[in-house]
């Protein structure tokens, strides 16, 4: 270090963390998210380069990786720096288990053609990932390897935001509810085919609380979703309604980020405070887009 840096970082330690940061950051909105350069993910990273990117993603909730081309082993590899990878309850056209870095299509797995109906569509509802798990995933990471020329975005929504701006007595009446989650539910809720009595039998239902605490800032957000059935202690239409008005009001364009995707993004993003859903915005008929995700598993939420 030079004198001159010596002398920047007893000023301001955040100017030198920042120096010290092998990569720049670029906030991407006022809501979340912010764009990562000057790291190739295709390589192995340091514990403390890892450090580093974990404080920009507690900070900034999303980060967006531009310009990487990973193979499905070096997703995986990168991944696994950030701890376990979920298995998924969800089974392909063929009724296999995904396997732990799976695509994301709409391509027709038999015609292999883009179709406007592919096999699930879970993905256009808002959702935490994961949340039918007793232990939910931390973060999900999506890469971009075809992407439509507009369109197919993804929208995440802050919901810290969605919990700052209820009114203090609501902020009180939802302390201590718990939301029901299951696999079961979100197929209902989505309109998906039914859950079989395997996958039932698999993840059975859990449940949550609604205002959950981020375990890194100590943060208060909403944790809601379509994969919530109901309201535990509560009748369900009751339920319900209170749930969709929250979700609501949680996901107003102000708490949104829109993410354009571009072909080599890799995105991961907080399912601890975030909620997100992919957007029909593209003619699904014509375009493809195909994105290879991974799912780290989280803590159980309080
Ligand atoms: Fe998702």
């Amino acid at each position: 270090m030079t004198d001159l840096s010596q002398a920047a970082a007893i000023a301001s330690p955040t100017a030198a963390l920042a120096a010290a940061r092998p990569f720049t950051i670029a906030r991407l909105s006022d809501v979340a998210g912010a764009e990562i350069h000057g790291i190739n993910l295709a390589k192995p990273i340091t514990p403390e380069l890892r450090d580093a990117i974990l404080e920009a993603f507690v900070a900034h909730h999303i980060l967006v990786f531009r310009d990487q081309h990973l193979t499905k082993d070096q997703q995986h590899a990168f991944t696994l720096n950030f701890g376990e990878l979920e298995e998924h309850v969800g089974r392909l056209p063929d009724g296999t288990q995904y396997p732990p870095v799976h695509t994301v299509t709409n391509l027709d797995a038999e015609t292999g053609k883009p179709t406007p109906t592919p096999s699930t569509h879970g993905n256009y509802f808002w959702h935490t990932d994961k949340s039918y798990h007793a232990i939910p995933s931390l973060t999900t990471l999506l890469h971009a390897v075809q992407v439509p020329p507009e369109g197919g975005d993804t929208l995440f929504a802050n919901m810290h935001m969605g919990y700052d701006a209820l009114p203090e007595d609501e902020k009180v009446a939802l302390t201590g509810l718990r939301a029901v989650h299951s696999w079961e539910a979100s197929r209902r809720n989505t309109g998906n085919k039914p859950a079989t009595e395997v996958q039932k039998q698999e993840r059975p239902p859990v449940d949550h609380p609604v205002v959950r605490t981020h375990p890194e800032t100590g943060s208060k957000s909403l944790y809601l979703g379509m994969h919530i059935g109901h309201i535990a202690g509560m009748p369900e239409a009751e339920g319900k309604a209170m749930l969709d008005d929250l979700l609501e009001r949680a996901t107003v364009p102000a708490n949104v980020y829109r993410h354009q995707w571009k072909r080599g993004d890799l995105v991961m993003w907080d399912n601890r405070c975030l909620l997100h859903r992919a957007d029909r915005n593209y003619d699904m008929s014509v375009h493809a887009r195909v994105l290879h995700r991974t799912v780290v598993i989280g803590t159980k939420p309080v």
